[in-house]
C-alpha cells in the first residue's frame, strides 16, 4: 500500500527548514505519496522547491483560508483551527482521483511535527483505522490510547477533553484508502469546538474498540508534536525598514 501524507502548510520565516526537516524524513520512506496544500491562492516557489528537489512523488495544491477563520498575530494558537480546508482539499483530491481498489492509507502530516520512520512501516497496514501515541502534546509528554491485554483500545491517558470520544491529536491516527474512499462525506469543519476536530472526524469513521493500535501496542513514541519557535527578527525588521535584507539574493 501506499502512503499518502496529508500535509497543510503556510509561509513563514522557518517554513522551508520545516518543509526540508519534513521531505528529508519522507525521502526515507517507499511508497509514498506526499500531498501537500499551501494555505495561500498559488503554489509558491518555496514549496515546489522542497517538492521538486525531493524527487518523491506528490500532488500540489492549494487552498486558502479566509481572513476570517484566520488566526491574528496575537491570538491564542487555540483560538482557531489550522489546516481544516487545506486537509478536506487533500481529501477531495483523493476521493476524485483514486479509487477502493488502489491499495493505500492516509495519514494526516502536519509540518512542523517530527516523524520516526517507523511509524511509516507499521501505518502501512492499516485495515481501517489505526492509532498510535503521540509525544509532548496536551500538556504531557506522551498522549497515548490504553491497550487491554486482549489488544483492544480500552481507553486514553489524555489530561483533558476527556469527553472526547477520541482525545488524540491529529498525528496519532491513520485511515485506510478504501475505508475512507466508503464514507465519502468525511471531512473537517470549522464548526467543530476547539480541540475536537480530531474526534469529530474519528467519530464517523470508526469505533474505539475497532481500533488497530500500532507501535507495540502502543508502548512506543514514533511521532513528536513539536512546535517550532518563532524566530527572533528584530534587526531584520531594522533592516527592512531601511529597505534592506540579510539575505540579499539568498532565500532562508
Ligand atoms: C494542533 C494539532 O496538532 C493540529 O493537527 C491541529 O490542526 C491544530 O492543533 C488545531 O487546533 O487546528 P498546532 O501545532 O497547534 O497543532 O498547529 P500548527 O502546526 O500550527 O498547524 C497545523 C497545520 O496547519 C500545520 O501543518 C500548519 O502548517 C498548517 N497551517 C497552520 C496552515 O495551513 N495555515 C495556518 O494559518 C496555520
Ligand atoms: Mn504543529
Amino acid at each position: 500500500p501506499v502512503i499518502y501524507a496529508i500535509t497543510p502548510t503556510y509561509e513563514r520565516p522557518a517554513q522551508r527548514a520545516e518543509l526540508t526537516r519534513l521531505s528529508h524524513t519522507f525521502m526515507h520512506v517507499t511508497n509514498f505519496h506526499w500531498i501537500i496544500i499551501e494555505d495561500a491562492t498559488k503554489k509558491s516557489d518555496v514549496v515546489t522547491d522542497i517538492l521538486v528537489q525531493s524527487k518523491m512523488n506528490y500532488t500540489h495544491l492549494c487552498a486558502l483560508t479566509p481572513p476570517d477563520y484566520k488566526r491574528k498575530p496575537k491570538e491564542p494558537n487555540w483560538t482557531k483551527p489550522r489546516g481544516v480546508l487545506q486537509r478536506n482539499a487533500g481529501l477531495q483530491w483523493l476521493r476524485d482521483n483514486r479509487t477502493p481498489e488502489d491499495r493505500g492509507v492516509v495519514y494526516f502530516a502536519d509540518d512542523d511535527n517530527t516523524y520516526s520512520i517507523h511509524i511509516f512501516n507499521e501505518m502501512r497496514w492499516t485495515k481501517k483505522v489505526s492509532i498510535w501515541p503521540v509525544g509532548l502534546v496536551g500538556g504531557l509528554l506522551v498522549e497515548k490510547p490504553i491497550v487491554n491485554s486482549s489488544g483492544k483500545v480500552s481507553g486514553f491517558n489524555s489530561a483533558w477533553g476527556m469527553d472526547r470520544p477520541f482525545p488524540i491529536d491529529m498525528a496519532g491516527f491513520a485511515i485506510s484508502l478504501p475505508h475512507l474512499l466508503s464514507h465519502p462525506d468525511v471531512k473537517f469543519s470549522f464548526k467543530v469546538k476547539m480541540g475536537h476536530q480530531e474526534s469529530v472526524f474519528l467519530e464517523k469513521l470508526t469505533k474505539r474498540e475497532d481500533l488497530e493500535p500500532l507501535a507495540d501496542n502502543c508502548t512506543k513514541i514514533y511521532v513528536w508534536h513539536t512546535r517550532t519557535e518563532e524566530p527572533n527578527l528584530k534587526f531584520e525588521q531594522k533592516l527592512k525598514s531601511q529597505g534592506k535584507s540579510s539575505l540579499d539574493n539568498m532565500k532562508v
